[in-house]
């Protein structure tokens, strides 16, 4: 019996491992997006609900059979959609290992492996971003729930200020709070606020400059019960807003600053870059995101607060089954209760880079960025923002030829980015954020990109 267990389990590991194996072999030459065939694959898994099992091995080979080719292939180095890092080999190997694992980062006694990464990956997270040591770092699913954390924390800070106990009072009666945003603040905190049961009626919207900063003329009067959210890393642009300026007048009235900076905080890791979102530091709370450019796989967002108290009285469970001595455990720190040991491939990621990989890694993307933007122009399109980080936003003349060019790469599997409206205009959007992309990836996209244009060309002659 004993045997029959470990070795279900070592056969599902083996082939998985070779599947993986497989799958990782390939991806650089894989499609882009799945062809048809592909996807008409998955058609395989619309199965009724299966009464009697099937062997370990067979479900695992119909992942690889009907589920790789119809992978977007993030991984292989030419996806320029959304903002997508890959998997660094070691945080890659490190993901396949806590599967293994199966650890609940809950508490130290859940996970004394875990909880230690945590603390460990944590500290070199701050160190590495240069933010205070005093913040505490809770790994959880993404910014968005990073966002939902930390402006959990804020609410609950001013009201405090205010003399108001929201968590003993709740909602109904408390102070009035206004949350000040940029007109262009990414959706994730629109939906953060939501969920916190903030309305729109408290959303006070400045306006950007051309770049998607905040213009500083334009922001209110600030008072104690604002938060401010600022944003390092325009989705579509790449700017960011002038902290130096903005998080110390909003300090001085008694704001909470909380910063979205999902992939533009990591510009604190490149000395060329980190002048960009120079005064970052003093804000009170920032979202970041680890499997964006710090590259680790799926799942993993950074919620930083430098009030970890207020943190910990917003996010406290205590039961007897739970109990612990020890502060700041993640079941008191965050959202989640259970949680997959996330920190461990953050760690991975980190200890396999070090500081200076990930200095070099956002150096190299902002250096192929500028080669894609300059390629792009040659090629005929009007680069339309400041390609200050890894972000590109292009258009062509034509509005009708970029459409077919941008339906004509998408399709041809050479690489993949997708399209934005900007300052009004229809436009693509690249972001560069992979490890994995090289400077020939960079070229043969542009090819891509000049082979479709001169294809349709042709065929309107
Ligand atoms: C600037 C910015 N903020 C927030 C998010 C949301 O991050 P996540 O998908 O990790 O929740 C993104 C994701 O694209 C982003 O680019």
């Amino acid at each position: 019996m004993e045997d029959s267990i470990r070795d279900a389990s070592l056969s599902a590991v083996k082939v998985a491992s070779e599947i993986a194996y497989s799958y990782v072999s390939e991806v650089r030459n894989q499609r882009l997006f799945p062809d048809a065939s592909a996807l008409s694959g998955l058609q395989h898994f619309d199965q009724p609900l299966p009464a009697a099992g099937t062997d370990s091995q067979q479900v695992l080979e119909q992942l690889h059979t009907y589920g790789s080719p119809a992978t977007v292939a993030t991984t292989g180095g030419r996806y320029f959609g959304l903002v997508v890092g890959g998997s660094t080999p070691a945080a890659m190997g490190a993901n396949i290992i806590t599967s293994a694992w199966d650890q609940i980062a809950l508490m130290e006694s859940s996970s004394p492996i875990a909880n230690q990464l945590e603390k460990i990956a944590g500290r070199w997270v701050l160190e590495l971003l240069d933010l205070p040591s005093e913040a505490f770092v809770g790994f959880v699913t993404g910014t968005t729930m990073a966002h939902v954390s930390a402006l959990a924390a804020a609410r609950h800070y001013l009201c405090q200020k205010q003399g108001y106990d929201l968590a003993e009072q709740g909602l109904h009666n408390a102070p009035e709070l206004k949350v000040v945003l940029s007109e262009e603040v990414h959706i994730s905190v629109l939906k953060a606020l939501r969920l916190l049961g903030f309305g729109r009626s408290q959303f006070i919207f400045v306006p950007c400059d051309l770049q998607g900063r905040i213009i500083e003329s334009a922001v209110p009067e600030f008072s104690d019960n604002m938060i401010l959210v600022l944003q390092a890393g325009n989705v579509n642009s790449g700017s960011s807003d002038n902290f130096h300026t903005l998080i110390p007048k909003a300090k001085k009235a008694g704001c909470w600053v909380h910063v979205d900076g999902a992939f533009g905080l990591w510009a604190r890791a490149s000395r060329e870059k980190s002048a960009l979102v120079a005064g970052i530091e003093a804000a009170d709370s920032w979202a970041v995101d680890a499997h964006k450019w710090l590259n680790t796989p799926y799942d993993c967002g950074m919620c930083i607060v430098r009030h970890k108290q207020v943190l910990r009285e917003v996010m406290t469970t205590s039961a007897a089954y739970v109990e612990t001595q020890e502060m700041w455990q993640a079941k008191d720190m965050l959202p989640e209760f259970s949680r997959r040991a996330r920190a461990v491939e953050v760690w991975a990621a980190i200890a396999e880079l070090g500081s200076q990989g990930i200095e070099a890694l956002v150096d190299r993307c902002c250096l192929y960025t500028k080669m894609f933007a300059e390629g792009l122009e040659l090629l005929g399109f009007d680069v339309l923002n400041d390609v200050v980080l890894n972000q590109v936003v292009a258009c062509l003349p034509d509005i009708h030829l970029q459409r077919a060019m941008l339906h004509k790469v998408q399709q041809s599997g050479e690489c993949w980015f997708g399209q934005t409206t900007w300052q009004g205009q229809e436009a693509i959007r690249l972001s560069v954020s992979s490890w994995a992309t090289t400077e020939d990836d960079i070229q043969r996209s542009l090819k891509a990109i000049s082979a479709a244009i001169d294809e349709i060309q042709q065929q309107a002659i």
